[in-house]
């Protein structure tokens, strides 16, 4: 389901490096007219990292684990500069302070997460790295959650500014909390056959 709703915002993504200007969202265009290097750049890598994601989550690639490694190291990579370059972009972002400092928490909360993820698995901490790349993941799926709202709110509040102050934030943090409640309940559950397998 995840891969699925992610393939076509990464099309939209792509989109982006074939279509050039005629892409931009009107209200988006001069600002990334100004700052090409950012936009271009950063819907390559997203795109790329929207796709990858979700693939390190099948059971039968995770045991694969040299694939694993080499699309884990693609993830980190293009998630790391997707988030490095939606930082540095931040500033510029339409709709003033609200959306500025809500991408600009999104990209600096992303690096952190695919670099504790990293970290982790780097020293063989193995559960710490499956929670750090789930918290990633839900963060990069952002671009997924922006586009599915933004529609719905742009009608809902009456135009796209407000629609887009609120989309800077609702895009991520509830996929946060979400992400959160999951793992919350999955150490649950592994804290409850433990004892079960110890008994037997
Ligand atoms: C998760 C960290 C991300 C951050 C911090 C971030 C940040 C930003 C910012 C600041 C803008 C410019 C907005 C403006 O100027 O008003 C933007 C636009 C854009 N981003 Fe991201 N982004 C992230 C993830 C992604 C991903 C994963 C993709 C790929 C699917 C993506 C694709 C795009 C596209 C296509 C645009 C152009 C605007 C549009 O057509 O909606 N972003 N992003």
């Amino acid at each position: 389901m995840v891969f699925i709703l992610a393939v076509p915002i990464a099309a939209y993504a792509f989109w982006y490096l074939l279509a050039g200007d005629r892409a931009f969202p009107p209200d988006l265009a001069a600002s990334f007219r100004a700052r090409p290097w950012g936009i271009y750049s950063h819907a390559l890598f997203g795109g790329i990292a929207v796709l990858l994601g979700p693939l390190q989550f099948r059971r039968d690639l995770l045991r694969r684990r040299r694939l694993h490694r080499a699309i884990g190291l693609g993830f980190v990579v293009t998630a790391a500069l997707t988030g490095a370059v939606g930082l540095a972009m931040a500033p510029f972002a339409f709709g003033g302070a609200i959306t500025r400092i809500g991408f600009g928490t999104l990209g600096a909360a992303v690096l952190v997460a695919v670099g504790t993820g990293y970290r982790r698995i780097r020293g063989r901490d193995v559960a710490g790295h499956r929670e750090w790349m789930i918290r990633a993941y839900a963060l990069i799926f952002a671009a997924v959650t922006l586009r599915l709202e933004l529609p719905f709110l742009t009608v809902g509040l009456g135009g796209f500014l407000p629609a887009y102050q609120v989309v800077a934030w609702s895009c991520w943090v509830p996929n946060l909390v979400a992400a959160e409640l999951y793992l919350r309940s999955s150490r649950v559950a592994a804290s409850a056959t433990l004892p079960r397998i110890a008994d037997a």
